[in-house]
């Protein structure tokens, strides 16, 4: 499974890149906001910065509704740099925006996916990945985990390449599960992803090794 960052912090991005785990990274324009990014040129610029530290795919989200200026802006942000993924929600206008991308070779992630139908209409829409929002799901006494399980499986019956990228993941447990029901990638906040590596086992465990090797260094 991949792993993506979900956010627009240079900083966190840095942080999980260095751990030489980070497969790329999601924003949504909420997570833009949050950093304080105004006007195209500010935009244009972060996306570059975030594509400077990561290796990998960088989803950028179209920030109009309507099917001429999605198409518009989505060419422009996969013109900044090639690890560009034109991010674009799953509407009317948006499934018809992500069959112009692809059949243009513009790479596609559909967002704000809650159900398998949205999903289905993306994948033969030709979307590299569609993000079901799991917590968001949760949040509303649904089973965000379900749906990610659900998309996988028609999937794979049906043989669309398109990857599932379970999102609005909100804990570690939230990513094991999506690793267990065969999610392709999840993106995480910072903290669920080094949440992974807590276990007092290991911290107990270390614990001991450290006053052992004090005693061999004496
Ligand atoms: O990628 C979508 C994700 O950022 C939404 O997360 O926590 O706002 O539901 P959340």
């Amino acid at each position: 499974m991949k792993f993506f960052i979900d956010t627009a912090n240079l900083d966190q991005i840095r942080q999980a890149n260095e751990l030489g785990i980070l497969d790329g990274v999601t924003t949504n324009p909420s997570l833009m906001a949050k950093e304080g990014i105004k006007g195209v040129a500010a935009i244009r610029q972060h996306y570059k910065d975030i594509c400077n530290i990561v290796d990998g795919d960088v989803s950028a989200e179209v920030l109009s509704c309507d099917f001429e200026s999605m198409i518009k802006e989505g060419e422009e942000l996969a013109a900044l740099d090639e690890k560009i993924v034109v991010k674009v929600p799953c509407t009317k206008d948006g499934i018809r925006a992500v069959k112009y991308f692809t059949d243009n070779g513009i790479r596609t992630n559909c967002t704000l996916i809650f159900s398998v139908g949205q999903a289905l209409l993306a994948a033969k829409a030709g979307a590299t990945y569609v993000s079901p929002f799991v917590g968001r799901l949760d949040d509303i006494s649904s089973d965000g985990v379900a749906l990610v399980a659900q998309i996988v499986d028609v999937f794979r019956t049906y043989g669309y390449e398109t990857q599932v990228l379970a999102a609005s993941i909100r804990s570690t447990q939230h990513i094991i599960q999506c690793l267990e029901v065969g999610a392709d990638v999840a993106t995480c906040p910072l903290n669920p992803i080094l949440g992974l590596l807590n276990h007092p086992l290991t911290d107990r465990g270390l614990e001991t090794f450290m006053k052992d090797a004090a005693k061999m260094n004496q």
